[in-house]
């Protein structure tokens, strides 16, 4: 592939920098991963010259017969993996297929109630610096204080006292399941519409190993980059009405069609023009690989490295916010370590250890400075590391968080990061 760019030097050095960046680092940043040479292909091919405004067999542009064969196909794919009734696969990327659903659901100035941004949130579930929280009154419902898990009463009081028409689950940095069936219950009580942003760990939903949203909630959305290992990109999801256990009255039948077709003309025109369709084909390739037997075992193993980081970090004298994980992430209070998330992600980027600052709940420091990190394995156990791994990775970690300052220490550890990077090749075949 970087044959040609061959012509463009400056570019070629870019792109030769970033892959040997990316071998010779843990990436543990909870929210990315590494795509097979397929899904890379794909995203790499000559679907993205064609422009193909519309949808499959309704295009507003001549020539789209085969780009309507891979949209469909990631479109059946992804219905087939989660089961669901309905599935845009368009959306440009997570937040345009929130903007896309609030945009649905909303009327500017409505209410709606989401996961706060410092409880582990994410913007467009009602951020004041983002659209959800400018066009729209947003409601954000903490975590309980003692155990920094959900606390469902907490979000029922809010929804009593403030009557939103919406009720946004999923985060960004929780590292705890969802109980979507207790959302429902409160979302009937009240008559609320509910919907889930599974981003982050949809990879695993996908495999059964977490609690499934889609016969709970009106609407899914989730990024198809994360947990998924797709390219990056969003969907959006409606779920079968006979699986819906609780036996709720929201979209059934003729609804059911007038709201996927009210989300599809939402995404386009509502919000977006031409699709990207190399990226929607390299959104089918990944879905094929969700549906491999193979991926399972792939979820399986992202969630036991979690759970071995996140025990071994708890030997080693850290805070892990609400206690553990059940999925693939971690957010570590370093409040006991008397240091910063920002000093922290600074001094371990030195060791070639890549984590993000992350606030943590009733965080006393600003979200630029924050009293913590959120750690997550989907892209280590992609290169193919182990619990072995990733109790070598905690104690890597701890060396340099005890020693932010001490440049011999990070040297070492960084000695050590790309010595077992190298036990795990990435990208062979593009260097
Ligand atoms: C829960 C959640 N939703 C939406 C998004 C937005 O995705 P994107 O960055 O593709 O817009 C993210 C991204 O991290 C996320 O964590």
């Amino acid at each position: 592939m970087l044959k040609y760019l061959e012509n463009d030097k400056e570019i070629l050095e870019i792109a030769k920098k970033e892959i040997l960046r990316q071998q010779n680092n843990l990436e543990l940043i909870a929210s990315e991963n590494f795509v097979s040479m397929s899904v890379l292909s794909a995203a790499g091919s000559v679907l993205t010259n064609k422009y193909a405004e519309g949808y499959s067999g309704k295009r507003y542009y001549g020539g789209c017969e085969v780009v309507d064969m891979a949209e469909d196909l990631a479109i059946d794919r992804l219905k087939k993996i989660f089961n669901a009734e309905y599935a845009n696969v368009q959306p440009h990327s997570g937040s345009q297929a929130n903007m896309a659903v609030l945009m649905t659901l909303l009327k500017p100035g409505d209410t709606f109630l989401g996961l706060s941004l410092d409880h582990g949130g994410h913007l467009t579930h009602g951020s004041p610096v983002n659209f959800s929280g400018q066009l729209y009154k947003a409601i954000g419902y903490p975590l309980n204080k003692d155990t920094q898990q959900l606390d469902y009463d907490i979000v029922e009081n809010l929804v009593k006292e403030h009557k939103p028409k919406l009720i946004i689950t999923g985060a960004s940095a929780y590292s705890r399941d969802w109980d979507y069936s207790k959302f429902r219950e409160i979302a009937d009580r009240y008559n609320t519409l509910l919907m889930c942003d599974m981003a982050h760990p949809a990879g695993m939903i996908a495999k059964g190993l977490l609690n499934n949203p889609l016969p709970y909630c009106d609407v899914v959305t989730s990024t198809t980059h994360k947990t998924l290992r797709g390219p990056r990109g969003g969907v959006i999801l409606i779920g079968k009405d006979k699986e819906n256990p609780m036996g709720i009255k929201t979209l059934k039948g003729d609804r059911l069609k007038m709201m996927s077709e009210v989300f599809d003309s939402q995404v386009m025109p509502g919000i977006q023009g031409g699709p990207l369709m190399h990226i929607i084909m390299a959104k089918a390739v990944a879905f094929g690989e969700v549906l491999s037997e193979s991926f399972k075992g792939y979820a399986q193993q992202i969630k036991k490295n979690a759970k071995v980081l996140s025990d071994k970090l708890i030997k080693l004298d850290y805070k892990i916010v609400s206690g553990g994980t059940d999925n693939h992430l971690m957010l570590v209070d370093l409040t006991n370590k008397n240091i910063s998330g920002k000093a922290a992600e600074k001094a371990l980027e030195k060791a070639n250890i890549t984590v993000n600052k992350n606030m943590i709940p009733f965080d006393t420091k600003s979200p630029f400075v924050t009293s913590g990190i959120r750690i997550g394995t989907p892209a280590m156990t992609t290169r193919g590391m182990k619990e072995q791994e990733m109790e070598i990775i905690a104690d890597l970690i701890n060396q340099v968080i005890v020693n932010p300052e001490n440049e011999t220490v990070i040297e070492n550890v960084k000695k050590d990061v790309i010595n077992l990077c190298s036990k795990f090749p990435l990208y062979s075949e593009l260097t």
